[in-house]
């Protein structure tokens, strides 16, 4: 963090005496002015609930602006990474800062593609769930489960534990997830077959049976990876900063991730683009394109409760780039597949076009997200819904593990340990059961 030589004065009305606040500049983005010495000199917390003014950390692995629409990850736009680079050379780059060479993207594949597997005893704690478990809470329960596992790669204070356990990581999610889903469909699981791309090696697992060849489509096998890249990291976002905070207190790497995972169910994040296909499919149903001035009023009708699923960003108050590329890898998808014509995705595209012009959107910056098209994408695929938000999962487990990795490293990490504003009843006394 470098220094800047302007200074922030906090000054109170009740003739209090005022303070002096550093400010840090970051290489690009806002200043931010350190609180740190708040409470100690002046006994006042600042309160900012949902985070909307408040770094809780610096950081070097990604940075968004939310204003131009930018995602980099470690300097490089997203758009560039996505169109040179698969997700194996970006978890490299998340993960030690630069792009591999040839030799050692070779390495890293060769490492990660031979920690595929999973502990036989695995599908034993799988056969524990229903088979109609949402995904997420399987997996929830498998990432967790793995520390059970790996004694050997728990201890996050030695760099060397660290790295193993993310790289276990990353290679463990595709075959984890794969399972949840053969179980729900009653299929043996498929182990992994590691001469494929990782990407290549999850559709096998996903789709092929014991009875038959399976050979990965290309083009699908690309925009499976592009999902896996646009979703790699998003910086302090919930699920990232819940696996900080998780992580902060010394727990294992793989506790800290299901934390990660169990955070990024929720529809307002990692469950958006279960909750936007499941709107689409609702408005097809209902009469399709006909009926969008209809749905769009009820949005627009804040005692409705509705909200356009896919749309709006805590931190872009642009086009998401991400939608961008997703919708790209939609006509190519759907190109392939013969699904050009396919209804859901012209319900999509009359659905932007018609919020993209709509006052209420246009004011409150609310632009289609990446979520928007990935729904789509997936279930041409042939993913099933339910099963979208763990493959954010699995995508997002580079980020998750990067910015843990990145915390433990840093000298000024501390527990994370929020305050309060207590609004609640003042001391009182305990009164005897009879005469409350
Ligand atoms: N539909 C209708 N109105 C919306 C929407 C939406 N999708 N998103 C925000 N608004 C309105 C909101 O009602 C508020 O209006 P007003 O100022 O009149 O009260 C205004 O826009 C600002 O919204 P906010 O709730 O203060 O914004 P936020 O930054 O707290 O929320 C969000 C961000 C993503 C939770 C929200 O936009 C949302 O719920 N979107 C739908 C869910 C979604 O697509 N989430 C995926 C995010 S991208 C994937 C990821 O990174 O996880």
């Amino acid at each position: 963090m470098t220094p800047s030589d302007v200074k922030a004065t906090l000054s109170f009305s009740d003739g209090s005496p005022s303070m002096d606040l550093p400010l840090y500049k970051g290489s690009i983005g806002p200043d931010v002015i350190d609180i740190r010495k708040l409470y100690a000199q002046t006994g006042k917390f600042t309160y900012d609930p949902g985070f909307l003014s408040t770094a809780s950390c610096n950081s070097t692995i990604t940075y968004i602006d939310g204003d131009k629409g930018e995602l980099l990850y470690r300097g490089y736009p997203i758009e560039q990474l996505a169109v040179n680079c698969d997700y194996l050379e970006t978890c490299y780059l998340l993960l030690y800062g630069e792009l591999p060479n040839e030799s050692q993207k070779a390495d890293f594949e060769d490492k990660v593609m031979h920690h595929t597997m999973v502990n036989e005893q695995m599908q034993f704690f799988l056969r524990g769930f229903r088979r109609d478990a949402h995904p997420m809470a399987v997996m929830t329960g498998l990432v967790g489960a793995l520390s059970s596992f790996y004694h050997d790669s728990t201890d996050i204070n030695n760099p060397e534990h660290r790295e193993i356990s993310a790289i276990r990581l990353i290679a463990k999610m595709p075959t984890l997830v794969a399972m949840a889903y053969k179980y729900t469909i009653g299929q043996p699981y498929i182990y992994p077959q590691n001469n494929l791309s990782y990407a290549g090696n999850f559709m096998r697992m996903m789709f092929a049976t014991p009875c038959e060849d399976y050979k990965p489509n290309d083009v699908l096998v690309r925009a499976m990876d592009r999902i896996f890249t646009l979703h790699a990291d998003h910086e302090q976002n919930a699920s990232t900063s819940t696996v900080r905070l998780c992580g902060s207190s010394g727990t294992n790497p793989f506790a800290a991730i299901a934390a990660g995972v169990a955070c990024l169910w929720g529809p307002a994040h990692g469950g958006a683009n279960e909750a936007c296909l499941n709107m689409l499919t609702d408005i097809q149903k209902q009469g399709g394109v006909a009926r969008i001035g209809e749905f769009v009023s009820k949005v627009k009708d804040k005692n409705s409760g509705v909200k356009l699923m896919g749309f709006g960003h805590r931190v872009y108050k642009n086009y998401d780039p991400r939608a961008k590329l997703m919708r790209e890898t939609c006509h190519e998808v759907l190109g392939e597949l013969g699904l050009q014509n396919d209804p859901l995705f012209a319900l999509a595209m009359e659905l932007e076009k018609i919020a993209l012009e709509d006052e209420y959107f246009v004011a409150r910056k609310l632009y289609p997200n990446v979520d928007f098209y990935s729904g789509i994408v997936q279930r041409a695929i042939g993913i099933p819904v339910p099963l979208f938000t763990a493959i954010f999962a699995l995508a997002r487990t580079v980020g998750w593990i990067a910015q843990l990795n990145e915390m433990i490293g840093d000298p000024e990490y501390k527990i994370g340990r929020p305050r309060q504003l207590f609004v609640g009843a003042t001391p009182r006394d305990v009164k005897p059961i009879a005469q409350r």
